[in-house]
């Protein structure tokens, strides 16, 4: 039954917790976001009054179906403009909030009875389910307006169903007050449906984690750094701790007190941990190892380092990038063959890749062994020259799980922006050997976009989207990984010199329109699935 000290008591809770005045962004994302709710409460009410009772299900589920998309639609343009991240906060659980609140009209109606006395009701409670709904809405900006506005709201709502809900016949309660009541709880159901859902929660949802490079210093020094990342990731990379140069700067010397930092953050965070990367041939290269003699010295410090990393984090990290950027990096000379001219394909040849792949496939029989690499998200003689080398090393039996699409859109190649089609068919193709894919360091050069008819931010938003969706439309794309999630960090101003913003957070730590494309991918992808 619906006590009426219930209803009251979700009304107060809402004007007290919920609503007090929120700045004009948070304002306009949630009352978008809930004025779509109010539409669904609406809808959803004429639906069940119109099929619950003819039973006919699929009809009445195709309809649903139908109010589903429009709040996503809704949610997803409200997110685009807020720029304002706590606009989750405030508002529902994007497309399961239509469900929830389908389950409750269904529940506050199937008690009326004969059905004919619930679909009047139904009818009767969509126009007051809107307004009282809509008026939370405005709750958003004055409290006091909103509890002046219900109020009235209400008094409208008790005059007009005691004049067209004589509810002679009907049971329970065929008083209008019970009515009333019904509504309210339908009312509080729709605009009480405020649960965030960060990245996390929604990568989680749908089987694709989000994930994160860092650096573990910054994490320590920035109080906004973890609780962002406890919303937003579900996966971490060490962005430099665990390549060789920091790790293992000498021959039997070793430094894994900043790999043990990310890691020990992952494993309290419950978060995926990518290792990144064991074998890169252009960077991050100990000068003993540049200083080998030859090839047996060479494979004995190959031998000894992927050994001694991948040994001491065995079970414990999901995915390693075995070896990184094996092709001649895009801002370098192109060399002959394509291939990077580093110290491990002087003298061992292409072979090292192979040799780094047996090696942590022995150190650890579980892991994702991944080869990585930048500028192959768009098909052309880089991405043609990839594939080749990584179908000559399955051909020689390379124990290769996966491919990393690195994803610096904008730089590597320089000013080249992959559609969304473009991105997918590239995954594709690869994913199409039998190979897992992701996207392991996406971020969006504003720099270099030209020609574009929309803002640098709304564009960068249109690429992560691309990316993105993208990725969730190909079944063996695992994870996308941006590489930083404030531009406060990003690599392209300190290792460039550059001054971009990439990452789908300001310095501020305010979200950017990229974070809510990411959202809004998401959110498609988990209704309307893969
Ligand atoms: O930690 C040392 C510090 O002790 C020293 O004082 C300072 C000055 O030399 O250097 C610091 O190390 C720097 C390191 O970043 C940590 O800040 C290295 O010099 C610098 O080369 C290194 O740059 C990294 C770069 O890879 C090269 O390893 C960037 O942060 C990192 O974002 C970038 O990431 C790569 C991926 O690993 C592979 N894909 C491309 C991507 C972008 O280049």
């Amino acid at each position: 039954m619906f006590r009426s000290g219930a209803i009251l008591g979700l009304l107060l809770l809402l004007s007290s917790e919920t609503f007090a005045a929120v700045p004009p962004d948070l304002a306009r994302c949630g009352s978008a976001k809930l004025e779509a709710i109010a539409q669904a409460c609406s809808d959803l009410l004429g639906i069940e009054a119109r099929f619950r009772n003819r039973g006919n299900e699929g009809e009445r589920e195709r309809r649903r179906e139908g109010v589903r998309r429009r709040v996503v639609a809704a949610w997803a343009e409200a997110e685009s403009f807020a720029g304002d991240a706590t606009c989750a906060e405030r508002t529902a659980r994007g497309p399961d909030a239509v469900d929830a609140l389908a389950a409750l009209a269904e529940e506050v109606l199937a008690e009326v009875t004969p059905p004919r006395c619930a679909a009047r009701l139904g009818r009767l409670a969509r126009r007051h389910c809107r307004r009282l709904v809509n008026v939370e809405a405005l709750a958003l900006v004055s409290a006091q307006k909103a509890d002046e506005a219900r109020t009235r709201v209400v008094a409208q709502a008790r005059r007009r169903l005691s004049l067209r809900w004589p509810g002679q016949g009907c049971s329970p309660g065929a008083e209008p007050d019970d009515a009333l009541r019904r509504v309210l709880t339908l009312a509080g159901g729709a605009a009480a449906q405020a649960s965030p859902r960060g990245l996390r929660e929604l990568g989680d949802a749908v089987g694709v984690p989000v994930g994160v490079s860092i650096e573990p210093f910054e994490v320590a020094a920035d109080p906004d750094y973890l609780p962002t990342l406890r919303r937003e990731t579900g996966s971490l990379t060490a962005e430099n701790a665990m390549k060789w140069a920091p790790i293992h700067p000498a021959p039997g010397q070793w430094n894994f007190g900043p790999a043990d930092a990310v890691m020990d953050l992952a494993e309290e965070e419950g978060m995926r941990v990518r290792g990144h990367a064991l074998v890169w041939g252009a960077l991050s290269v100990p000068a003993y190892v540049e200083a080998a003699s030859g090839p047996e010295q060479l494979r004995a410090y190959l031998a000894e380092h992927i050994t001694g990393v991948v040994d001491r984090y065995a079970g414990r990290i999901a995915q390693w990038d075995v070896v990184n950027e094996p092709l001649s990096a895009i801002l370098d000379p192109p060399t002959s063959d394509g291939l990077d001219d580093n110290v491990f394909q002087r003298l061992l040849g292409t072979a090292y890749i192979a040799e780094a792949f047996h090696l942590a496939r022995a150190a650890d029989p579980t892991v994702r062994l991944f080869l990585n690499e930048n500028g192959i998200a768009a098909p052309g003689p880089r991405q043609d020259l990839f594939y080749d080398l990584v179908v000559d090393l399955l051909v020689q039996g390379v124990p290769i799980d996966g491919i990393g699409f690195q994803g610096h859109v904008g730089l590597t190649p320089l000013a080249v922006y992959p559609d969304r089609a473009t991105w997918e068919a590239s995954l594709r193709r690869f994913a199409d050997l039998g190979l897992d894919v992701e996207i392991t360091e996406l971020d969006v050069s504003v720099l270099f976009r030209f020609g574009s008819s929309r803002p640098p931010l709304r564009a960068q938003a249109d690429d992560y989207r691309a990316a993105f969706g993208a990725c969730l439309r190909v079944p063996r794309c695992r994870g996308v990984t941006t590489w930083g999630i404030s531009d406060r960090y990003t690599w392209v101003r300190s290792f460039l010199g550059l001054p971009d913003d990439p990452l789908p957070f300001d310095d501020g730590w305010i979200p950017k329109p990229a974070y809510f494309a990411m959202r809004g991918s998401l959110y498609e992808r988990l209704y309307t699935g893969p």
